[in-house]
């Protein structure tokens, strides 16, 4: 491997910390991602506190093993590129001090990284699959977003939740059903075996590229109130054919405004094996390209991060290494 080939990315920006090392056409030669997911279930959500110090902990380990495991020497790596937010604070400045700390240590170069470009770039890892012009659905536990790429370096939101993202209904609904965090994939398990039988609201369906789902939360919660003895499964699938009705159909309005080649779907909803179906159908009816990350790169993790790295080399940017909870994806 020779010189500066590669990038080494950190992410620390909620309960995962991570790190990888990504070459620039996208190839991971490592991706390390230590859960905390154990120490928060608990508190049926992140605690911040606790994943502070938890990645105090793990960021040096998480590093040591995406190089051993790449294989390389930190001399074969052009540059670190670590998330600056949006995320909660204290996790991202353990990540951004411990990168400053290693690239002063190795004479490289540190490039403070958007969370959300990171997630954008998930879909191209180890073989690009995105085309331009793209429509991006961003479902993550922090945002629920859409963006409309005219080309690789254009960026323009086109929509985005109000209040609640669909990734933090889904935890705050786990969380009532007693089933733990985060709430992903168990809501999804569950919801297979029951039947979409409560009618509850699809919000903001009809109305523009805006989404809500705190209203959408607030009826699960009612619908318990009501009668604690109604079927969990079936809850869940309620739930769940809600969900995936505002965000096919905000998909495809978005796409008739915002003609596409690719719908995109990234952050960490983009696991779900419904939404995965539901998306592949409109794409087919629609007759667009649908671009998904691999499974193990819809939730967080760090190859994204370098991958997004390389975009702000080839742009010059980067070099604002503050931590900072609120990131637009239309900023660096
Ligand atoms: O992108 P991510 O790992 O972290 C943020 O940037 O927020 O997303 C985490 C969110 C959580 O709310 C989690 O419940 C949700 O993604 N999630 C899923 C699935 N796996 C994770 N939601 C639905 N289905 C899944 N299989
Ligand atoms: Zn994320």
């Amino acid at each position: 491997m020779s010189t500066g080939e590669l990038i080494l990315g950190i992410e620390s920006s909620c309960d995962d910390t991570a790190a990888a090392v990504v070459a620039e056409d996208g190839t991971v030669l490592s991706s390390v991602i230590v859960s905390q997911a154990s120490l928060h279930d608990r508190y049926g959500g992140v605690y911040p506190e606790v994943a502070s110090r938890a990645h105090v902990d793990k960021a040096i380990p998480a590093v040591r093993m995406a190089i051993e495991d790449a294989g390389i020497r930190p001399k074969d790596l052009r540059a670190i590129g670590v998330t600056r937010g949006p995320g909660l604070i204290g996790s991202l400045m353990v990540g951004v001090d411990t990168a400053r700390g290693l690239g002063q240590g190795w004479g490289l170069p540190v490039l403070g990284i958007n969370h959300l470009r990171g997630h954008l770039r998930s879909a191209d890892l180890n073989e690009r699959r995105v085309s331009y012009p793209a429509l991006i659905l961003l479902v993550s536990g922090g945002h629920t977003l859409l963006a409309h790429m005219r080309d690789q370096d254009t960026i323009s939101l086109v929509g985005s939740t109000r209040d609640d993202s669909v990734g933090e209904a889904y935890d705050k609904v786990a969380r009532m059903l007693g089933l733990g965090y985060p709430g992903g994939p168990v809501i999804d398990r569950l919801a297979l075996q029951g039947q979409d039988r409560f009618g509850l609201p699809r919000p903001m369906l009809g109305d523009g590229l805006n989404f809500s789902f705190s209203g959408l939360k607030t009826a699960v919660r009612r619908l318990l109130e009501s009668d604690p003895n109604l079927e969990a499964a079936d809850v869940a699938a309620s739930f769940v054919a809600a969900c995936l009705d505002v965000l096919t159909q905000k998909c495809e309005r978005a796409l008739v405004e915002y003609p596409s080649e690719s719908l995109v779907i990234v952050g960490g909803v983009a696991a779900s094996p419904q939404l995965r179906e539901v998306a592949g159908k409109l794409c087919e009816s629609l007759d667009v390209k649908l671009c998904l990350p691999p499974l193990k790169w819809s939730t967080d993790n760090a190859a994204m991060i370098a991958l997004a790295a390389w975009d702000y080399v080839r742009a010059g940017q980067g070099t604002d290494l503050a931590p900072t909870s609120r990131l637009s994806i239309e900023q660096y």
